[in-house]
């Protein structure tokens, strides 16, 4: 066996990997076996890839070896770098700028491809949407990062005639790919690049607040588009495979987000949602009377409870106050109190957010219930404590249809005998708008970091169980 058919081999091992790696992805207690599978195809991947670009007959081949390393110890630097310092909270930026790189790659090789391989129509039109797709992910993924990370208002861009624009981007570039097949010239390409550029800005910049999360899932699907069109430039099977599993999956992802939001796939694909006549309201918007508890009262009321659900939220992740969380839990549980999570589909900043987080703080998986497994049993429960979370159980995207989120199936906790409220203040979650939940007589507001009030609930409950003993 020659050392590139190993090298071809290892290109199929590697695919089977990744398959599995997705395959293990889709369930919390396999996920980090799916991580492993996929980090070991990747880095055959690499390898294979790495044989089959250097071509041993060469005599300058070791350039091209020290370039490849050079250029693997700059990337694996960073990146190690960034995953080590990253904030959980700041995944999803993290995961859009990462996008914009396969776009922008998908880009640099298709110009790459037109200027050195041969005029073909095939190649040419693989060309032209290699580039297309990797200048909309380009500039889609860069407006998500700076919507994610605050640098930019979330909310939507609506501007007239938005949807006959975005139509009418598409209609050009569809003549100047009749244009660059017919002429192999580099001005249509040219001119679609920019128009591409700007159709991927104006996409993401059209979709607002609480949909942001489709979009990161959505931009990850043309991010794995556009390295399958790269594929196909570089005659490279592995990343054909790759972009395409990526892409699929993502897509499903996003369909899968967009019917737990109540969602239409096309109207938030398209943008504008939440823009027309929604009533988003600053955070200093007060509906009325709130009723405000503190930490001892708080434990004596769960020391006193038969069932207790909490739903956790983006305060959790950003106050890191699912250890005491998971503390309260063992402790709640060893006096025979029923405790369970409510998790939504989109609570916290990236799917999973808050099952990772629960896993990381060593919560039983068995009392980690989604919201439709759990959205039933508020009536009959005693306590709801809703940490850090707010979109997530606003009732009005029940109730209110001119609300930004109305239709989106939300946790019921108003339903509960009492719900208490862990926040700072009264300000308004991600989407911007105010939540009548905190107005109702059975809630009450812990104000405070999520942490800090955990720990003085978890004081008090055992100082009562100090006393008692
Ligand atoms: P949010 O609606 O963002 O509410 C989080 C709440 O946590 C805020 O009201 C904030 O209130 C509170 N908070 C922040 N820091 C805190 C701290 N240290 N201690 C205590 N509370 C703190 O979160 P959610 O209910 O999880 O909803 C998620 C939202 O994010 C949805 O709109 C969703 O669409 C969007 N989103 C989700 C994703 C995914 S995939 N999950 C991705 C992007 C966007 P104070 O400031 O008053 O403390």
């Amino acid at each position: 066996m020659t050392l590139i058919s190993l090298a071809q081999a290892t290109y199929v091992v590697a695919a089977v990997l990744f398959v599995l790696s997705l395959a293990g992805l889709s369930k919390q207690e396999t996920a980090r076996r799916g991580n492993v599978l996929g980090m070991v195809g990747m880095v055959l991947a690499l390898v294979a890839t790495v044989i089959l670009a250097l071509d041993l007959s060469e005599r300058q081949v070791w350039v091209t070896a020290i370039l490849i390393a050079l250029v693997f110890g700059i990337g694996a630097t960073a990146g190690t770098w960034r995953a080590r310092t990253v904030e959980m909270t700041q995944m999803p930026e993290l995961i859009a700028i990462l996008h914009s790189f396969v776009g922008i790659a998908a880009v640099l090789v298709g110009y790459n491809s037109y200027m050195t391989a041969e005029v073909d129509a095939v190649h040419q039109i693989e060309v032209f949407l290699g580039v297309f797709i990797g200048a909309v992910t380009f500039t889609g993924s860069i407006v998500a990062y700076l919507k994610l990370s605050a640098k930019m208002k979330s909310a939507p861009l609506t501007i007239p005639g938005r949807h006959a624009i975005n139509l009418a981007i598409i209609i050009v570039s569809l003549g100047l790919m009749a244009w660059f097949i017919a002429a192999n010239a580099l001005v249509p390409l040219a001119v679609m690049t920019g128009l591409a550029l700007a159709l991927g800005w104006h996409l993401v910049a059209a979709i607002g607040g609480g949909d942001m999360p489709v979009v990161v899932s959505m931009l990850n699907s043309y991010s794995g588009w556009a390295a399958a069109a790269a594929g196909l430039m570089l005659s490279n099977d592995l990343l054909i495979i790759t972009g395409a599993l990526v892409g699929s999956s993502g897509a499903i992802l996003s369909y899968i987000m967009c019917k737990a939001m109540n969602r239409a796939f096309m109207s938030v694909i398209l943008g504008g949602f939440g823009a027309d006549g929604g009533s988003v309201v600053g955070g200093d918007a007060y509906q009325g009377e709130h009723r405000e508890v503190h930490a001892p009262e708080v434990a004596e009321m769960l020391a006193t409870s038969r069932s207790v659900i909490i739903v956790p939220g983006y305060g959790m992740a950003v106050a890191k106050a699912q250890y005491p969380v998971a503390e309260l839990v063992a402790l709640l549980r060893a006096q025979g109190i029923e405790v369970r999570f409510g998790v939504h589909p989109v609570a916290g900043r990236l799917p999973g957010h808050m099952n990772v987080l629960l896993a990381e703080a060593k919560v039983p998986y068995d009392i980690v219930l989604e919201m439709d497994e759990i959205n039933d049993d508020f009536p009959e429960t005693d306590v709801v404590l809703v940490i850090g979370a707010n979109d997530v159980v606003n009732p009005s995207a029940l109730d209110d249809p001119d609300s930004p989120i109305a239709g989106m199936p939300v946790l019921e906790v108003w339903k509960a005998k009492q719900t208490i409220v862990f926040k700072r203040s009264m300000a308004t979650g991600y989407a911007g708008v105010q939540n009548p939940l905190f107005f109702k007589e059975n809630t009450a507001m812990l104000f405070g970091d999520a942490k800090v009030q955990v720990e003085a609930i978890l004081t008090a409950l055992r100082v009562r169980e100090g006393a008692a003993a």
